[in-house]
């Protein structure tokens, strides 16, 4: 169903069942504080609460990490499901009856989804039950229980098997009336340069990889023996995309966000061993490095994540590399380390699943000792200019971590290794530091130079205080109040219009006219969800959830307008004395006249408003 054809009703009916603290307090320890309840933000790891609900207004907001929005908002966010899917969760807990596909018209790729799906589901089925109850499964389960897999750990992850021979699979859907195209285009059937079909997997131990709902999106083939290639993924669907695919998430991500830490690994079996060994946090990567997207995923369900990839030079180098990636998404990172060679599923094999609980995972290296670690194998340090080099890169290294402690520890582990004294690689380390911060601020004028605004509003959602001019609150101010009244708003709108000089303010004032334009009355919950822009719903909804005094006299209302024009005049009259230097200087006497009277004009202006 396109979300378009979700009615409004259905919508408002969904906001009226549901009580927002309830919902969410089912997941969050609520505490009422003044008007709002507040709690610890399930969406980033933090202390001291910033997470904000509001009962009378029906939404949340985080002052920490800036989410924010309705019921709906909130479901999606918490289980990671798209709008729609939200929608008809929350629509069936209600008993609310949402038109379903046979009443209205589906269109054509959401369907050809929806089929695909049913195949894989149909699919994963059969191979269950031909590895758990056949003949043909006897050597596949054999295998498997030979490393250590029991028949309720293969019930848990719903591994299988694909029997040898071409159409087993291929005959088996098109029984039950799937069409080859469509069961070639999932990649469960393969086409040869002659046009036959076959099934695409035979022979192997099947993975399936799930989506983050649980539904069956792709499979990973693994052979019994020795032979290549060792595993064989489904190719990329209407339904699946590799990089935007954790395996194991819809199992871990419960697990993930009580312990607000999840474990990365490298391979599936990795993954289902340490199952076994308690871990139900732990995801995997589908044989590829670790994706920008899938960090990024992985940080809407926890800040921490520690890598446990094979400790070979491989695994060692996809460790760093992902080390990076998380860290761009926001991820603080530690690394847990096993005996060279080994992967987690041989440790485990050859210690048992105790051993890797009690050794491995409270083990665990910074993200920093990790990459010093990793550095040493490009230099040999008997050689003192070699030597020289690694402390550098060190340095380097050390200068990027924002805590002083921090800092010092790695800088007295150089010191004591290298017999070298603190002081003088502290001094070292200022020089990077300095040269860094140059860098980055040359950057940064940069950015602002391209963004033209000479207000911070790169800091309007964050929590650092910066001294904003007056008419910076004045245009809040106004925000705010256009938000609760439309009186207000359409007022503001002759008076002041999209002469807002703040850029996110002018946004969202260009957004609430066109709002209650359309008629609409004040409701945040149905404003943000028109503004397409995740930024400025997250700006409104902050700015909904301001205590702020709603019995605006009319006195103050006219001052937060007068602020704001008042600057608008206050720019005009600079642009004209700087037009009248420039005529003085051009000795055109009568255009500076000219520009001397308007000025005047300006300032009068300037003067009524003040009154
Ligand atoms: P076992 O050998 O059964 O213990 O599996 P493993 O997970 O230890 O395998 P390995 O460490 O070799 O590979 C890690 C992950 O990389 C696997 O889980 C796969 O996702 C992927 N992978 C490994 N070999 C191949 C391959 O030949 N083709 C593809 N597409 N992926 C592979
Ligand atoms: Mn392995």
């Amino acid at each position: 169903m396109p979300l378009n054809l979700i009615s409004e009703e259905i919508l408002e009916a969904i906001r009226n069942h549901y009580d927002i603290v309830d919902v969410i307090g089912q997941h969050v320890a609520l505490r009422k504080s003044g008007r709002n309840y507040t709690g610890l933000c399930p969406f980033h790891s933090e202390k001291t609460p910033s997470f904000s609900v509001s009962q009378d207004k029906q939404f949340y907001h985080c002052f920490g990490c800036g989410v924010g929005g309705d019921v709906i908002k909130f479901v999606m966010d918490f289980e990671s499901l798209d709008f729609k899917e939200a929608v008809l969760q929350l629509a069936n807990g209600a008993g609310l009856n949402v038109p379903t596909d046979n009443q209205l018209p589906l269109d054509p790729n959401e369907r050809l989804k929806n089929s695909i799906l049913q195949a894989y589901e149909l699919t994963n089925k059969l191979y269950q039950y031909l590895l758990l109850e056949t003949e043909q499964g006897k050597e596949a389960l054999n295998y498997l229980q030979k490393r250590g897999f029991s028949r309720a750990l293969i019930e848990t992850f719903n591994i299988g098997f694909s029997p040898k021979g071409w159409d087993n699979l291929k005959s088996f859907l098109v029984k039950r009336g799937f069409s080859l195209e469509l069961l070639e285009q999932a990649g469960l059937i393969g086409k040869s340069d002659e046009g036959r079909t076959f099934d695409s997997f035979r022979n192997r131990i099947m993975f399936p990889i799930a989506d983050a709902q649980g539904r069956v999106v792709a499979f990973g083939g693994r052979v019994l023996d020795d032979s290549l290639p060792k595993y064989l993924n489904s190719p990329e669907s209407l339904i699946f995309n590799k990089s935007r695919t954790l395996y194991n998430l819809h199992l871990a991500k419960k697990e993930i966000r009580k312990k607000r830490q999840a474990i990365l690994f490298e391979g599936y079996v990795d993954t289902i061993s340490v199952w076994r060994a308690g871990v139900h946090n732990g995801i995997a990567t589908l044989g590829t490095s670790l994706t920008e997207e899938q960090a990024k995923l992985l940080r809407r369900y926890t800040e921490e994540v520690s890598i446990c990839y094979d400790a070979d030079l491989a695994g060692q180098k996809a460790t760093y590399k992902a080390i990076q990636t998380l860290q761009q998404a926001g991820c603080k990172v530690k690394v847990l380390q096993l005996p060279p060679g080994q992967d987690p599923d041989d440790f485990i094999s050859e210690r048992g699943v105790e051993a890797f609980t009690k050794e491995v995972l409270p083990s665990y290296i910074t993200a920093t000792a990790f990459k010093l670690q990793f550095l040493r194998k490009d230099f040999s340090l008997n050689d003192e200019s070699e030597r020289i080099k690694y402390i550098t890169k060190a340095l380097e290294i050390i200068a990027d971590l924002d805590q002083a402690i921090e800092r010092e520890t790695y800088l007295k582990g150089l010191a004591e290794e290298f017999q070298l004294s603190l002081q003088s690689l502290k001094n070292d380390l200022k020089n990077i530091y300095f040269a860094k911060r140059k860098k980055k601020e040359r950057d940064r004028d940069n950015l602002t130079f391209k963004w033209n605004n000479n207000i911070n509003n790169g800091n309007l959602m964050g929590r650092t205080k910066t001294l904003y001019p007056a008419y910076h609150n004045a245009e809040k101010q106004l925000i705010c109040l256009m938000l609760r009244d439309r009186e207000i708003a359409e007022k503001v709108g002759v008076e002041i219009g999209s002469d807002f000089h703040v850029e996110d303010f002018a946004v969202l004032a260009a957004y609430l006219y066109a709002y209650y334009g359309k008629g609409y009355e004040p409701d945040i919950n149905r404003f943000t969800s028109m503004l397409e822009d995740q930024k400025y719903s997250q700006l409104a909804t902050k700015l909904a959830m301001l205590d702020i005094n709603e019995e605006v006299s009319a006195n103050e209302l006219n001052d937060y307008i007068q602020q704001v024009k008042r600057y608008n005049l206050d720019l005009e009259i600079k642009k004209k004395r700087e037009e009248q230097l420039m005529a003085v200087r051009n000795q055109d006497l009568a255009k500076s006249v000219e520009l001397g009277q308007q000025i005047i004009q300006l300032r009068n202006q300037l003067r009524r408003g003040k009154k």
